[in-house]
Parts: structure tokens; sequence; C-alpha cells
């Protein structure tokens, strides 16, 4: 399935880019999978809307992904999450691809993802080593203690 953005799916499901009408919803399904995503303000949403897509079903959003660009080198894709009970359908892969695109429209040469489902990400051609190299993260013990309140308090976080 290609990911072009405003095309209708077999499904009736749009692939779009995000609006501020939608931020609303963005949060509700970033703080429905708390267990995998880090939890998002509505404000980080609005400054990266440009790089930001949903996936609309009947009139109701149910996946959404963005491209966070660090660099001229490097951006992840993060907030990546379709809603159970559309999943399967090639959302999530739809997603994915749009975020690629982006990357490769602003030559980017690199995207990394910090993920559990790394078989997905693999069906779409990310590696999990570059160079026999793995990737090492240091986290803000503020940070993981936000991830610890929002899984406590799934509404606290947004
Ligand atoms: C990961 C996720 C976005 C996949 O969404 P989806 O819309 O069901 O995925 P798709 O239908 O586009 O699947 C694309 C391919 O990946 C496969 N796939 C989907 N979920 C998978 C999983 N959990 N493990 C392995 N493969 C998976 C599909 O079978 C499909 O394979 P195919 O092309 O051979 O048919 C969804 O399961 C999700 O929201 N999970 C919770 C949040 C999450 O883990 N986000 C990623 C963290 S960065």
């Amino acid at each position: 399935m290609t990911a072009t953005p405003g095309r209708a799916a077999a499904s009736g499901a749009t692939l779009r880019k995000a609006t501020s009408d939608d931020v609303d919803a963005i949060l509700d399904i970033i703080t429905a999978h708390a267990e995998q995503l880090l939890p998002r303000h509505a404000h980080d949403i609005v400054a990266l809307l440009d790089t930001f897509w949903v996936v609309e079903e009947h009139g109701r959003l149910v996946g959404c992904c963005c491209l966070e660009v660090y660099s001229p080198k490097i951006a992840e894709v993060r907030s990546l999450a379709v809603r159970e009970d559309a999943r399967g359908r090639g959302y999530g892969a739809m997603l994915v691809e749009a975020a690629v695109q982006e990357a490769r429209r602003r030559h980017i040469p690199q995207i990394l993802v910090v993920t559990s489902n790394v078989e997905f990400f693999s069906r779409l051609n990310f590696q999990t080593c570059l160079n026999e190299k793995y990737a090492l993260f240091w986290e803000d013990p503020a940070v993981q203690r936000e991830r610890a309140l929002v899984r406590l308090d799934p509404q606290g976080g947004s």
C-alpha cells in the first residue's frame, strides 16, 4: 500500500496531514498507547503539525504518526499508533511510509525509531543496527517519572 496523503484506502480511510483540529484526537490515541509511546503535550503536537499524519476512517481518527526532524542528517518516527480495532488494514505501514517519503523529500538520509516492535519496522526496511553498532540512550530521570505517572493516570499526561 503506498502512502499518498489524501488518498482513500479500500476501506474508506484517508491518510492526510494532521491539522490543529486533530490535536485532541491525536492525544487520545497516544494516551491509549501509554505502554508503548512517550507522552506528548498538545503544544508538542501543534509544533509538529507539518510532519504529523493521521488516518481517518469514517470521520474518526484511527491512527497517527510523526516525523521529528533533528537535523539535516537524521529524523525520528514518533507517536506511531493505530487503534486496536483498526489494525491489520495497512494503516501503520501507510503512516510510516508517509514519514519516510517526507524524509526523502527533505534529503534526510537516516530515520531512527525507538520501539519494542522490531518485526513491524523490519518489514518496512528499518534495521536493528548500523555497521554493527547499537543505539544506546541516556534518559532524564524526570522523563522516566513522567512516563510512570502517565501510566498510573493516563488523563494526567495530556
Ligand atoms: C505497530 C502498529 C502501528 C501497526 O499498525 P497496523 O495498522 O496494524 O499495521 P499494518 O496493518 O500496516 O501492518 C503492516 C505489516 O506489518 C505487520 N504487522 C503489524 N503489526 C505487527 C506486529 N505487532 N508485529 C509484527 N508484524 C506486524 C502486518 O502483518 C503487515 O505485514 P504485511 O505487509 O506482510 O501484511 C500497531 O500495532 C500499534 O499501534 N501498536 C501499538 C503502538 C506501537 O507499538 N507503536 C510503535 C512504537 S514506535
